[in-house]
């Protein structure tokens, strides 16, 4: 791997993308090593939640690489936002939780890799934002769509028609950032939050993002029988017998994650 570092410590993968000269701009080479890394660890049972964070204390990712992208004919330009919404949505449907450690900037393909992540932690020197319109282009990785999911239809055609840079606090308080941190303990926290998450039963932590992301996309009366669904099988699990006996026998769950 060139542009991408990995790092696992006890079950949770923290992938780091390193490109720290152009503002870990994301060139197609990125993007492909990117879903390599996604695809594989998609498969892994002993690694239960992943972070994705961008090398040094100025960017998380400040876009698609627009020199790569200066040249390109309408054809290979619909090719880039085919290969990145691919690499994306793996992201989104990948079992373990996938937290997003915003550093700094998280502009235009890298707000859109933040929005693939199931939470955004922010730091306070970070800034949001899809420049697109002012390049000529619009926003191609599925930032039409996922950014209206999360904020809103009108806040997203604001900010992607005026391309106005927020800061962490505005992105908290649009609900684009979960939550903010001091630059220096955003690595901490986004552990720490992994951590917990994964001290609860984490196969269900996993439907429920299945339930979440799926249903989002179905008709209300859809979204509740695939709710019902799940739910139900989770009475199939060795996770809800051991979660429920814990708990009547009041002491700690010890799941198995099965
Ligand atoms: C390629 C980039 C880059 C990018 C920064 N760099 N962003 N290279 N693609 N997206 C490079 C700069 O050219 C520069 O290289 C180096 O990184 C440092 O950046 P500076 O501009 O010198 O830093 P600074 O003045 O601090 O400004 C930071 C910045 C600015 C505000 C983030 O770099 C910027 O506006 N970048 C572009 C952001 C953007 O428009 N992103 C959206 C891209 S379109 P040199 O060699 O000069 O040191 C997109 C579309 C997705 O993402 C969908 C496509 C299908």
């Amino acid at each position: 791997m060139k542009n991408i570092i990995l790092k696992e410590d006890k079950g949770i993968a923290e992938i780091t993308i390193n490109r720290p000269k152009s503002l870990n701009a994301l060139n197609s080479e990125t993007l492909k090593e990117l879903g390599t890394v996604i695809e594989d660890i998609s498969q892994r049972k002993d690694i239960q939640a992943v972070i994705i964070t961008g090398s040094g204390d100025k960017a998380f990712v400040a876009g698609a690489d627009i020199v790569e992208m200066q040249n390109l004919n309408a054809v290979q330009g619909r090719e880039l936002a085919m290969l990145a919404q691919k690499v994306f949505s793996d992201i989104e449907h990948m079992p373990q939780v996938v937290i997003a450690a915003v550093n700094g900037y998280a502009l235009g393909g890298g707000c859109e890799l933040s929005m693939a992540c199931d939470i955004r932690l922010a730091s306070k020197n970070a800034k949001f934002g899809q420049p697109e319109v002012g390049l000529g282009i619009t926003p191609g990785f599925a930032g039409t769509q996922r950014l209206p999911r999360l904020v809103g239809k009108g806040t997203a055609k604001e900010l992607i028609f005026t391309t106005d840079m927020i800061d962490a606090e505005e992105a908290h308080r649009i609900q684009l950032a979960n939550k903010v941190y001091e630059q220096e303990e955003l690595m901490d926290k986004a552990r720490e939050m992994a951590k917990k998450i994964m001290s609860k039963g984490i196969y269900a932590v996993s439907l429920a993002k299945s339930a979440i992301n799926n249903g989002m996309n179905m008709d209300t009366e859809s979204a509740y029988s695939y709710e019902a669904d799940i739910f139900g099988l989770c009475f199939s699990t060795e996770d809800q017998k051991e979660g429920m006996k814990a708990f009547i026998e009041k002491r700690k769950p010890n799941f198995k994650g099965c």
